[in-house]
């Protein structure tokens, strides 16, 4: 209470600005629903959703870094093998994401979980077009394997806007901002006596990659989708065509705290 009324103070609040400012704030609220959160979308244009996730990790050293979640982590991912492709329609750039599980000591964490979900070729969710993706397209819920070791298949995901048909898309185009997102893949990982991570890796070199509407890119997340030409690593990791994409990485999970 203190810090808002500093803020009406500082900027002397009028009448007519108060007014407006609970009409957009109703607003965002009516735009809510079991779909679609606009508080969240708010927080994260803001730059609270980021700030927060950076506040509340910050004392991880070493562990791989966390980002926000977004809203369209809103189906449960179906169970897939290591190797499976997640691209249920096959159009777009083939890619295949290899990496490894480990705790901040480097070891190994077998069986580790990971929950993934992107937008296609286009920047769409599954759930954003239910009359063109299959539902569960871009999706996975991948075990590691003995030696913390995970790989799927996939297609190279593009960037895309944030919803904007609501007041949130009217605070961007009032304030002169952009509304798109680099190209990412987000990820949860769980592991036994380990923080659950909510991530993303991020595509190398795609657009807004320096300008992330959300504010969610950090540099350690940033990876390298490598051309590959070599038919023989087509065929084995399953690729159907050269070239394809490769983007490998690895994830390190903070022990919880113990007592
Ligand atoms: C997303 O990456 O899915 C996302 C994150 C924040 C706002 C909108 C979308
Ligand atoms: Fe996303």
């Amino acid at each position: 209470v203190r810090h808002l009324h500093a803020f009406a103070r500082e900027v002397e609040l009028t009448i007519p600005e108060w007014e407006y400012a609970i009409q957009f704030l109703t607003r965002v609220g009516q735009r809510c629903d079991d779909e679609r959160q606009e508080f969240i979308l708010l927080s994260d244009v803001l730059g609270m959703s980021m700030l927060t996730e950076t506040i509340s990790n910050r004392k991880f050293g070493v562990a791989t870094e966390s980002t926000v979640l977004g809203p369209f982590h809103v189906v449960e991912s179906p169970v897939r093998s290591l190797g499976d492709t997640i691209d249920l329609v096959g159009t777009g750039t083939p890619c295949v994401i290899t990496g490894r599980v480990v705790s901040v000591d480097g070891s190994p964490i077998p069986g580790a979980t990971l929950d993934v979900w992107q937008a296609n070729d286009q920047g769409f969710y599954d759930v954003q077009q239910p009359d063109v993706q299959p539902r569960t397209n871009g999706r996975g819920l991948f075990t590691a394997d003995a030696n913390g070791e995970f790989w799927f298949r996939t297609i190279v995901p593009s960037y895309y806007p944030i919803p904007t048909d609501g007041p949130v898309g009217e605070l961007l185009i009032a304030t002169g901002r952009h509304a798109f997102r680099p190209a990412h893949i987000h990820f949860i990982v769980t592991a036994p006596g380990h923080r659950d991570l909510t991530t993303h890796i991020f595509v190398a070199g795609s657009e807004y990659i320096e300008s992330d509407t959300v504010f969610a890119v950090k540099k350690s997340l940033v990876v390298d989708f490598e051309e590959v030409t070599d038919p023989a690593r087509a065929e084995e990791w399953k690729v159907g065509t050269v070239p394809f994409r490769h983007a490998d990485f690895e994830i390190v999970m903070q022990p919880e705290a113990r007592g």
